[in-house]
């Protein structure tokens, strides 16, 4: 009887050893794999403060990332059609326009666009686009488009008159 008692004790001892054995690796693989996350989730802070617009916390950055590309064409396509008459005018209408070129009326020259306004908008537009004489084709503005052209030539008649 006692025999079987410290048999039985000394299994149960061993069972518990092995259980506690057990238990202690499985923890130290779950430690192992994160070994500082658990004091990181315990220090981070207990919020973020996000400002509209700005890419903020985990899940902003993810998305931010996916449609960063996008994002940067719609940026760049928004750039593009800012472009203002009077930018246009200094980047590619100046060279003819400033001095009067080849002919070209000048800018702020009343005179000299007297009549040419006189022919109304659609008339100028269309000089403007398709060229006339020494004017070329969209004043050389091969990337302007044609709400781009004619804000410039609104520039130009808003400067002339
Ligand atoms: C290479 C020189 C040159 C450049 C560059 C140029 N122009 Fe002209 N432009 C002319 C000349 C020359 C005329 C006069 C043409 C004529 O009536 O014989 C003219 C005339 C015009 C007229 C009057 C058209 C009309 O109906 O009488 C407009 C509007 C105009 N240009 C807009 C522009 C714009 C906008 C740009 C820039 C995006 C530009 N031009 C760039 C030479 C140029």
């Amino acid at each position: 009887m006692r025999r079987s008692i410290k048999n039985i004790s000394s299994r149960t001892l061993l069972l518990i050893l092995s259980l506690g054995m057990s238990l202690f690796a499985a923890t130290s693989v779950q430690s192992a794999a994160h070994p500082d996350q658990e004091i990181i989730d315990r220090i981070k802070p207990a919020g973020v403060v996000c400002v509209k617009g700005e890419v903020c916390g985990e899940e902003d950055a993810a998305a931010a990332g996916d449609s960063s590309a996008q994002l940067s064409k719609v940026v760049e396509a928004a750039v593009a059609a800012a472009r203002s008459g009077e930018q246009i005018y200094n980047a590619s209408c100046f060279a003819c326009h400033g001095a009067g070129i080849a002919g070209a009326p000048v800018l702020g020259d009343k005179d000299a666009w007297a009549s040419r306004i006189a022919n109304g908008m659609d008339t100028m537009m269309a000089n403007a686009l398709n060229g006339i004489n020494a004017m070329p084709a969209r004043g050389t503005c091969m990337d302007c488009s044609d709400e781009e052209i004619k804000a410039t030539v609104q520039y130009m008649v808003d400067s002339s008159q």
